[in-house]
């Protein structure tokens, strides 16, 4: 079994019965819905859940998982998700799959957030991932070429076409490949107050716990 795979069964080991649950987009969150769905019905399960894309709803879906809009639930207990960078702070980069929008929109709104990794994300400092802005169609341009201005060294996300990519929402993200982010909070003000950024891809103090997978098949919980 992968490290992907491992994290995910551990944290859908997690979900209590009668649980509306918030589920995360990527690789390794696919492997907890999976690990959730069989769950479910093999334990007769009563759980709700709210999604953070397209795929994973769908996702959900075809699995036979009693998926919501986000409107029809009222609180969320337990959000799991992946990462793609994660800091000795608990302070992460999500988006590798543009979904940090609707997923921080999640997040926020769950009373507890789980991501699942494996031990590659963890980091001493984030930003050699690049961190992906969602931005309004309309002057990105101009965001681009601030965003080189200030050697943040700006790339337009392409899809599989070689267009640029529209996330769920129909913007487009603009990767910044800084290296190294010496302070991440500065740097998330900065870029929220931006007219036309919709969400960067920093999440600050939203993760209570970090399941971590390892090469070893060993599985490490670390809490804040
Ligand atoms: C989606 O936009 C991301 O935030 C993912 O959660 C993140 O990229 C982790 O994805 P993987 O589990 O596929 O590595």
């Amino acid at each position: 079994m992968n490290q992907k795979q491992q994290v995910g069964e551990k944290a859908a080991s997690f979900i209590e019965n009668n649980m509306t649950v918030g589920l995360g987009t990527g690789s390794t969150a696919s492997y907890m819905v999976e690990a959730l769905a069989k769950r479910v019905k093999e334990e007769n399960l009563t759980i709700e859940c709210v999604a953070t894309s397209i795929a994973t709803f769908n996702l959900a879906k075809s699995l036979g998982l009693n998926i919501k809009e986000l409107s029809e639930v009222d609180e969320i207990d337990l959000t799991i998700d992946g990462a793609d960078e994660v800091s000795p702070e608990f302070q992460g980069i999500k988006g590798g799959g543009a979904a940090h929008l609707f997923e921080k929109i999640v997040a926020v709104r769950s009373k507890k957030n789980i991501w699942i990794v494996d031990d590659s994300k963890l980091v001493d400092q984030l930003g050699a991932f690049p961190l992906p802005v969602e931005v309004v169609q309309f002057g990105s341009d101009y965001l681009y070429d601030y965003f080189a201005e200030k050697d943040y060294h700006p790339a337009f996300r392409l899809d599989e076409t070689g267009e640029k990519l529209l996330t769920d929402s129909g913007n487009y993200v603009i990767d910044l490949a800084l290296e190294k982010i010496e302070n991440p909070q500065a740097l998330a003000e900065e870029l929220k107050a931006m007219v036309g950024v919709v969400e960067h891809g920093l999440f600050i103090d939203i993760v209570d716990q970090v399941i971590v997978g390892s090469s070893s098949g060993e599985v490490e919980i670390q809490s804040k």
